[in-house]
């Protein structure tokens, strides 16, 4: 069985043909786009992912940590421990906002036994990358014995099955979204009871200014800048026990146990 039709049993409403001609399943077609952002714009572009992974992830996402954030590595096994992927060995995974498939193989290259990571994603351009970079073999030699396949999606309509994931993950994704707290609920939907979940996004400064200066500018370019608090209140409130957080600059990482 290929790693695409290992995701067609996770589907809610599994497509009569599926479209899979780009390597990809694309469950969204031509469908028209609601709310355009600069951010999101970019992210569409057939620039972006070309450079996403080697140049814009590591100087953008080091910025926003600050000096004594994390390094990418550091981001994979923090994903892998918080997930606690190695008590799924041959589990379901599912990556939100998967990009080029950066984070999906890093997750499927942490898995022993034959699992399945899923990345998904609205951008046919960043999944065109995911689907080549997966099929070369990986520089590190991370070549784990999981299968890493992909959807074309949206966020907050995830199109999978109730408990159908044993974690989920969901890095540099959640401040892109029109609706941050509806993909939140879809996560928790798709997430089997004790599953754990894990998410990467922005932080707003306490400090006045550069709290209120860094919400416009994110406003402006389609970045959301969350609270401190506004995550963990929202996993809280939709029953994840087991909360941590890490925070670094304008970044903050958190995870929990769905009840
Ligand atoms: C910054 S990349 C993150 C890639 C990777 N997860 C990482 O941490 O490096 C954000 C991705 O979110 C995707 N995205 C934005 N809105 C989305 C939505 N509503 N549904 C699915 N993906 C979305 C974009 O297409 C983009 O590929």
């Amino acid at each position: 069985m290929t790693a695409l039709e290992r995701v067609l049993p996770l589907l809610d409403r599994p497509p009569a043909e599926p479209d899979v001609s780009r390597g990809y399943l694309d469950l969204l077609g031509e469908e028209a786009r609601q709310h355009d952002t600069m951010a999101q714009r970019l992210m569409r572009s057939g620039f972006l992912p070309k450079i996403y992974e080697d140049v814009w992830r590591p100087v953008m996402f080091g910025l926003s940590k600050g000096p004594l954030g994390p390094s990418v590595e550091e981001e994979y096994a923090l994903a892998r421990d918080w997930l606690d992927l190695a008590a799924v060995p041959d589990g379901t995974v599912l990556d939100v906002a998967c990009g080029p498939g950066n984070i999906t193989r890093a997750l499927a290259a942490g898995m022993t036994g034959h699992g399945l990571v899923v990345g998904i994603d609205a951008s046919s351009t960043m999944l065109d990358r995911a689907v080549a970079e997966t099929a070369r073999p990986s520089p590190r030699g991370e070549n784990g014995a999981a299968d890493a396949a992909y959807v074309r999606g949206d966020a907050a309509d995830l199109p999978f099955r109730d408990e159908a994931f044993d974690a989920v993950c969901c890095f540099g994704g959640l401040y892109l979204f029109d609706d941050p707290w509806a993909a939140v609920d879809d996560i928790t939907r798709v997430l089997r009871p004790g599953g754990r979940a894990v998410f990467l996004t922005t932080r707003r400064p306490e400090l006045p200014l550069i709290g209120t200066g860094s919400a416009v500018l994110g406003r402006l370019t389609g970045i959301r800048m969350f609270g401190t608090d506004d995550l963990c209140h929202a996993l809280r409130g939709r029953g994840f026990t087991a909360l941590r957080q890490r925070t670094y600059g304008l970044m903050q990482f958190v995870g929990g146990t769905r009840s």
